[in-house]
């Protein structure tokens, strides 16, 4: 059964606006990249969606498409961001298969709940890899078709169509520093600094370069790293000042608004989008259950038992 269209896009949006254009999306295949890359097909874009897993690629590939008869939408797998080369030979294919790439999505991203005493230099390492290096490569594999996309459709365009734009994903740990998340509030920091510059360098081109932060938000892999499972559902959201989680609806929608039309003049900052969670420090509890207060909880050593790890057997540590 297809997925709801409430349930990955408002309907503040007009059928068709992204008709003709390519997304590239790295971590398309994840709960909030899929919701970001069923709305702009569903509302005319096609897309390529990149991944480490290739039979997760290209499953959710399969099922994006359903969003609208006639869309092209390609699961290319087996791609580390971590490698330039294998970026590439995907940015690649993406044009020869669909023809261009008009927006460009950085979505993938590594995380898990971690002091810095119990983090190994090669963990604190494999996230600035992932979430930076990837965004990086991500940038420099993809920036050529974004320049010619850009060419294609000046901003604006009385015509009212778009392209060559950059969306990265960050966070908002950086803001105010976040225990057990310094790694990732390190990778997420470089990465609104890179689209800065990237604002600044390839503005005159015509391209957007923005970061879009998420707060808390439902039914994501990384809330089930970083929020207990134990925390009851119903109160958590008080602690947010909008009173709730965020959907991946919300994220979907605020990628649609930077990508289209209503987005022309908006470059170089950073789209947060948290319920304005981030404003109170702990409204959502990273990595703690009930009744864990800060510093007692890092001084004694003691986090929730109740998260996904996504660490291996093996590891050293
Ligand atoms: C401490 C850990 C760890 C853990 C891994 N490591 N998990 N250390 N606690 N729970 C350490 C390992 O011991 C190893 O160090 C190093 O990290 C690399 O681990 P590998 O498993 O070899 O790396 P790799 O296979 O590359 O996996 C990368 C990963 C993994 C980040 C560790 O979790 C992953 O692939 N994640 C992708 C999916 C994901 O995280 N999605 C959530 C994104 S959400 P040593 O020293 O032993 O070699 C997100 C939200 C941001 O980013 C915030 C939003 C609000």
């Amino acid at each position: 059964m297809s997925v709801p269209r409430s349930e990955y896009l408002s309907n503040s949006w007009k059928d068709g606006i992204f008709a003709n254009r390519v997304l590239f999306i790295t971590g398309g295949a994840g709960s909030i990249g899929s919701a970001q890359t069923r709305a702009m097909v569903h509302l005319g874009a096609d897309a390529c969606i990149i991944g480490r897993s290739v039979e997760k690629t290209e499953a959710a590939a399969k099922e994006i498409a359903k969003v609208r008869p006639g869309a092209r939408v390609i699961g290319i797998g087996n791609v580390d961001v971590r490698s330039y080369d294998s970026l590439k030979s995907a940015a690649d294919r993406c044009v020869a298969d669909l023809g261009s790439i008009d927006y460009v999505i950085a979505g993938a991203a590594g995380n898990f709940i971690a002091p810095i005493a119990s983090l190994s230099p090669n963990a604190f390492k494999s996230v600035i890899d992932i979430d930076t290096i990837g965004t990086f490569n991500t940038l420099k594999a993809t920036i050529p078709h974004l320049i010619q996309s850009a060419a294609r459709n000046p901003n604006p365009n009385p015509a009212g169509t778009t392209g060559g734009r950059f969306v990265s994903t960050s966070a908002t740990f950086h803001y105010t520093g976040m225990p057990l998340q310094s790694h990732v509030s390190a990778a997420k920091a470089a990465i609104d600094a890179l689209m800065g510059s990237v604002a600044l360098e390839y503005g005159p081109y015509g391209i957007t370069a923005n970061s879009i932060a998420p707060g808390a938000i439902e039914g994501t892999e990384g809330m089930e790293r970083l929020a207990s499972a134990k925390l009851d559902k119903q109160t958590r959201g008080k602690h947010v000042p909008i009173g709730r989680w965020g959907s991946v609806r919300d994220i979907a929608d605020a990628t649609v608004f930077v990508f289209s039309d209503a987005g022309n003049y908006v470059s170089g900052t950073t789209l947060v989008v948290d319920g304005a969670g981030w404003r109170r420090q702990g409204a959502v509890a990273v990595g703690v259950d009930e009744g864990m207060e800060y510093p007692d909880f890092l001084l004694s050593g003691e986090i929730s038992k109740h998260l996904k790890s996504g660490r291996k057997e093996k590891a050293k540590i």
